[in-house]
């Protein structure tokens, strides 16, 4: 059996920069404790690794004591949360990816401009929540198709400024838009989507249409990585959703000629290469 691993597959630049920001502050010379808000990604493997460093992960930022030191994940927070740090005095690292900062920035001016923000992702999800902090005059999440078909302005002559969760399907998005655009309100939409989502996702669509069966590593809470399931199982019905390299063993690859990996971007090189190993075992 062949076997293909996606080129881009595992941690994106954000995540890399975040996860690296904790284990350099963290260790046995940390002046300080180092708490995260929220597991610093969806991977328990990391966080437990970081646990034995030192590191906590906090809920709230009132679950921080005075001398933490908290450090922002990738996924980003709402200016609150920032202010609330500041007015508590804890000091911070802010690791959130540059590309979702840049969002938090357009949204801030666009509501300050009077514009009415739709973020195109799901409500639950951290990034949503956080982009959604920065508005100021609220703002609506789209994640169905029939959302897209409800929504309404307050003044259907306002300006909509929409933006994406970075990690959405592309194609979705595109499907949302032309809702909107269908019924005709003054859109001002900016395509937030992330290339490392865009390239993961079109190589899974790619890579999955030439293989029996593909393999998608990622956290149970990682939605990117559910989302390159979704994308994969569409392409070949054989699509194992997986966290760990034991769980290779309970499947079954008889009559597979190729077989593909791919992995979220919360998920580690090594365990990209486990899976790999697992499957060339079998
Ligand atoms: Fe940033 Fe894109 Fe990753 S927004 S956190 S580089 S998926």
């Amino acid at each position: 059996m062949q076997i293909k691993v996606a080129e881009h597959a595992g941690f994106c630049f954000g995540v890399r920069q975040a996860v690296d920001k904790v284990y350099e502050l963290s260790g046995e010379g940390a002046a300080r404790p180092i708490f995260t808000l929220g597991p610093i990604i969806h991977n328990e493997r990391v966080v437990d690794d970081l646990k034995k460093r030192g590191v906590l992960v906090a809920d709230e930022v009132e679950d921080v004591p005075e001398d933490g030191l908290v450090v922002i994940r990738s996924h980003g927070v709402g200016e609150s949360v920032i202010k609330k740090l500041e007015s508590k005095k804890i000091t911070y690292e802010n690791a959130t990816c540059p590309f979702v900062k840049k969002i938090h920035e357009t949204v801030r001016k666009m509501s300050e401009a009077g514009q009415e923000i739709v973020i195109i992702g799901s409500g639950e999800h951290p990034e949503v929540k956080g982009i959604l902090g920065w508005s100021k005059n609220g703002g609506t999440v789209i994640e169905t198709h029939e959302q897209a078909r409800m929504f309404c302005p307050d003044d259907p002559s306002n300006q909509v400024c929409v933006v994406a969760q970075t990690t959405f399907n592309s194609k979705k998005f595109k499907e949302f838009v032309e809702i909107l655009e269908k019924k005709e309100y003054n859109l001002n939409v900016v395509n937030t989507i992330c290339r490392a989502t865009k390239e993961r996702q079109e190589e899974a669509a790619l890579l999955s249409a030439q293989c029996d069966g593909m393999i998608v590593i990622g956290g149970a809470d990682s939605s990117n990585s559910r989302k390159l399931y979704e994308i994969c199982k569409q392409q070949c019905e054989n699509t194992f959703f997986i966290q760990t390299a034991d769980a290779i063993e309970d499947i079954t690859f008889d009559g597979f000629a190729a077989l593909g990996i791919t992995a979220g971007a919360s998920t580690p090189n090594t365990l990209i290469q486990e899976v790999l190993e697992a499957c060339q075992r079998k």
